[in-house]
């Protein structure tokens, strides 16, 4: 009887080994960044993967968090996203994010973070797997970037049809990307928006030249049809599919945040950030540039108007981003020598 529990415990000793191994062997040889941290977000066991991108030992970076090997706001991000886990048991899935690594590089990567939990259910730690995705995410750069030149070359046909309104149109785009960068948009809405500045004066395909060039003030009835090209842009885009509000912000582009705008005389909570950049775009660069019907009317006249108006038809945050970005550009328009990075 002696003999037998004495063997079950060397076939126990044996199993739990034999489950180590494969635990080990998984966590070495899976080519995803595995780590196990504390209720205090301190790294207590990481897998090989982690260890080489540090060129570390696994044994070096136990104890560690985050803010040890990543830049302060982005260690800072890790670390929430681990308190949310730790504090609300419910795991983050598939979270993609831009991670900047400590040698330098950009990397996309998709992280899952889930709670670890003990025999009462408490949770006493997270466990991570990150795994890099730039490939992929460079292969979608590619399609996208095929998709965006199509645009360009549609742009360049409309150029030569009416060279007013569509260089008008990618120069806006330029300051739009601008903006929204300074605003930290994400990669995604920073496109939206730089394709919905390229579209959004598309309606004026179907005005006639002779009223959108008139030299001279046009009629109400002129001055009507011109304004039509807004219902004219959103009714060409809406029946196809875009991301999020795209059509919707074109279609405001000429509204107001005090209700003067058209077609719908919108007020501010109604009208999209997108759309309240876009009309800031949109009047600084008609007026910086000459048009058939008057001269350029200059920077300082620009950006009069806009200060004159903050609250009023335009967005302070923006206005102000706009006056900064400018007096770092030595008061001239960085847009006129940059192309696009759509
Ligand atoms: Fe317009
Ligand atoms: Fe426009």
């Amino acid at each position: 009887m002696k003999k037998k529990v004495r063997k079950s415990y060397t076939e126990l000793k044996k199993t739990l080994s034999f489950e180590r191994d494969i635990l080990q062997n998984l966590l070495d040889n899976i080519p995803d960044a595995i780590y196990f941290k504390d209720n205090k977000n301190r790294l207590v066991r990481v897998n090989k993967y982690y260890a080489d991108g540090y060129k570390l030992s696994p044994e070096d970076i136990i104890g560690k968090t985050d803010f040890d090997f990543f830049q302060k706001d982005q260690a800072q991000r890790m670390f929430d996203d681990d308190t949310y886990v730790l504090k609300t048991g419910r795991p983050i899935i598939g979270k993609i994010e831009r991670t900047l690594l400590p040698n330098g590089t950009y990397v996309c990567v998709t992280t899952t973070k889930i709670p670890i939990k003990n025999k009462k259910n408490r949770v006493t730690g997270t466990m991570g797997v990150t795994r890099d995705i730039t490939a992929y995410d460079n292969t979608e750069q590619t399609n996208l970037d095929m998709i965006i030149n199509s645009l360009k070359v549609l742009d360049k046909i409309l150029e030569t049809k009416d060279p007013y309104t569509f260089g008008h149109t990618r120069r806006v785009s330029i300051i739009a990307e601008r903006i929204a960068k300074e605003l930290s948009w994400e990669k995604n809405r920073i496109l939206e928006l730089k394709i919905s500045a390229e579209l959004h004066d598309i309606g004026k395909i179907l005005i006639p030249l002779e009223i959108l060039n008139k030299p001279g003030k046009l009629s109400e009835l002129e001055y009507k049809m011109v304004q039509e090209h807004v219902q004219q842009s959103y009714d060409m885009l809406k029946p196809y599919s875009f991301p999020s509000n795209l059509p919707e912000a074109v279609y405001q582009h000429h509204e107001r945040l005090d209700g003067t705008g058209y077609p719908r005389g919108l007020l501010e909570d109604n009208i999209l950030p997108e759309a309240k950049i876009l009309a800031i775009c949109d009047v600084m660069e008609s007026m910086i540039s000459h048009r058939p019907y008057r001269q350029a009317l200059g920077m300082e006249a620009t950006l009069q108007e806009l200060k004159d108006n903050i609250g009023n038809k335009y967005d302070k945050n923006i206005v102000d981003i706009v006056l900064r970005v400018i007096n770092e550009n030595n008061n001239k328009p960085f847009w006129l020598n940059s192309e696009p990075s759509l």
